[in-house]
């Protein structure tokens, strides 16, 4: 389906949980954060229903993501449910990576195609700072895993402060050269202030050609990383909810009061 701006829209993100395990600096406070009361997160079935309504109306691309999607028990069977729907192109999941070695093989079996894995940096005190206490390793193994599991690609996420030159970033380059693994810079952005940025070397942050709707865990669709704007399906149905959202799309971020944990990026 098009939206008002001729844009196609064929891409769903799917937050799963506002849960992490781990507290990187730029997405989370340290003391943690306000959590979604289990009732106010969408059940599985909900989440399913959702993506069935989004591929009837022309989604082929759909992501996982929190939060960490790992965290949410269960992930494996909501990965099957979505893989059961009918017109699914793409099913694809953006992780830490931290819990990936343990779940790589199910989630491949259960037809999760390729992954996204967070890495900002390969040192491991420096990785551990970032992350307020992630072990790298755990990443590391967790990305051999995937790779045996067959999910392909396996791309690097690279939060940056200001270029691909710093240090961490040029180290997780030389890592990922090593590794034969493709990498995406993603300048650290505040969403209240509007600063949004392009992803060097992938998608996003370019609204002219913006494809993208975000489900957030607590089940409101959202147009715009960069704007309040959001439909909640339980309110409207997950058809309504969709197609509003659809039809509010804005042409252009601007500024938003949401947090990274709780749409997902
Ligand atoms: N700026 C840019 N990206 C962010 N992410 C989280 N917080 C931010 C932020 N402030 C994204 C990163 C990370 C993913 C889980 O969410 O891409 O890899
Ligand atoms: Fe967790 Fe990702 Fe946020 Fe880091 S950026 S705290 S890994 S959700």
């Amino acid at each position: 389906m098009f939206d008002c701006f001729g844009r196609k829209i064929d891409y769903l993100r799917v937050s799963v949980t506002d849960r992490c395990n781990l507290r990187c600096a730029y997405c989370m406070a340290e003391e943690g954060i306000a959590l979604l009361r289990h009732e106010d997160i969408l059940r599985f079935e909900e989440i399913a229903g959702v993506v069935r309504e989004a591929v009837a109306i022309g989604v082929t691309k759909v992501r996982l993501t929190g939060g960490e999607p790992l965290v949410r028990r269960g992930i494996v069977t909501l990965v099957a449910m979505l893989h059961a729907i009918d017109g699914i192109e793409d099913l694809a999941m953006t992780t830490n990576g931290i819990r990936l070695a343990e779940y790589a093989d199910a989630l491949a079996r259960a037809g999760l195609r390729r992954v996204n894995v967070s890495l900002d940096a390969v040192d491991p005190a420096h990785y551990a700072a970032i992350t307020r206490g992630g072990d790298v390793r755990a990443v590391f193994d967790g990305i051999r895993a995937a790779r045996r599991a067959g999910l392909n690609p396996v791309k690097l996420n690279c939060v940056i402060q200001e270029t691909p030159e710093e240090p961490d970033a040029r180290a997780v380059a030389a890592y990922a050269a090593a590794e034969n693994l493709e990498v995406r810079y993603i300048r650290r952005m505040n969403l209240a202030e509007g600063e949004f940025s392009v992803v060097i070397g992938g998608s996003g942050g370019d609204c002219v050609h913006c494809n993208r709707l975000r489900l957030s865990s607590d089940g409101m669709v959202r147009p715009c990383l960069f704007s309040d704007i959001g439909f909640s399906v339980r309110e409207l149905g997950p058809r309504e909810a969709l197609l509003r959202a659809i039809g509010e799309k804005p042409e252009c971020g601007s500024s938003s009061h949401a947090h990274f944990h709780t749409i997902g990026g």
